[in-house]
């Protein structure tokens, strides 16, 4: 009886999964998601009246995007930025089914770290941008009229790659649920993959800290955008 309960224990365990993505980055990532879309919508409708709320979505992406930085190196086992390094070797044997299971597919990491890059240079751009009618960027008072003229014109443009990101991701999540009958999609609800590793450990502390040095960044940002 014994040696069975323990069988059926583990392989409830497997399907269970095991914790990868610890609660910070899980609710650091639907904040991106509401703060992106948010930042998306309102600054392609032609409002005025949208702006402020672009702005302060624009810096809570800012301010999240700090966060996953510091996270990189004082974060969880898997959220680490070490975490985050692929070669085009590894890529190409990930669809040929030869690479070791993992926390992160290479394939997986390249998009992360484009999606984080592109976020981090829209996000970055928007605080030295000028619509040259009612709003500026926070930083736009520090710098001379060339860079803000040149951080506009990367603004202007650069949400496109954003979205080109966003829709790969997104068709990543669909094509692994409906297709491939692997819905990873929940793995940004649960935590949870199916995966013959350790589960993850961090410091909550760590994670309540870090939260507050970003919102002190967003608070510092919306001084200056006044
Ligand atoms: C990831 C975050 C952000 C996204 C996705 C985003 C997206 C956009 C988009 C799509 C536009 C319209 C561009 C166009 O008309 O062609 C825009 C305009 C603008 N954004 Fe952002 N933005 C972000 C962050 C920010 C931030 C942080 C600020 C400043 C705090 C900012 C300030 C502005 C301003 C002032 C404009 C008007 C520019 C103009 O009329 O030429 N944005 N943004
Ligand atoms: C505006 C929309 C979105 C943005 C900007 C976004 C952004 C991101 C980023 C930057 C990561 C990498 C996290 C990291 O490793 O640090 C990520 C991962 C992830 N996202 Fe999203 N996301 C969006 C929408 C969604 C939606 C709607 C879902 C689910 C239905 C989703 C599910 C996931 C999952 C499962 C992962 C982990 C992927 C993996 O295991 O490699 N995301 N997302």
């Amino acid at each position: 009886m014994i040696p069975n309960i323990t069988a059926e224990h583990q392989m409830a365990k497997q399907k269970q999964g095991v914790l990868i993505w610890e609660w910070p980055i899980r609710v650091w990532h639907w904040l991106l998601v509401f703060a992106v879309t948010t930042a998306l919508v309102t600054g392609l409708i032609p409002d005025l009246d949208l702006m402020n709320v672009h702005t302060w979505a624009g810096m809570t992406v800012v301010a999240l995007l700090v966060f996953r930085l510091i996270w990189g190196f004082l974060g969880g086992t898997y959220t680490k930025l070490r975490h985050y390094f692929t070669t085009p070797q590894q890529f190409v044997n990930h669809f040929r089914g030869l690479n070791n299971p993992a926390a992160h597919t290479s394939p997986g990491i390249v998009l992360a770290v484009s999606l984080l890059l592109a976020l981090a240079v829209q996000s970055g751009a928007g605080l030295f941008t000028t619509d040259d009618v009612l709003t500026d960027g926070p930083l736009v008072q520090f710098v001379d009229d060339d860079a803000v003229e040149f951080a506009s014109d990367i603004h202007d443009h650069g949400w496109k790659f954003v979205v080109v990101l966003i829709g790969i991701h997104l068709s990543a999540q669909l094509i692994y649920g409906v297709f491939l009958r692997n819905p990873i999609a929940l793995a940004m609800f649960t935590g949870r993959k199916r995966l013959a590793l350790p589960k993850t450990t961090f410091a909550t502390w760590k994670a309540l800290l870090i939260y507050v040095v970003s919102g002190l960044i967003f608070g510092l940002l919306l001084f200056y955008s006044r």
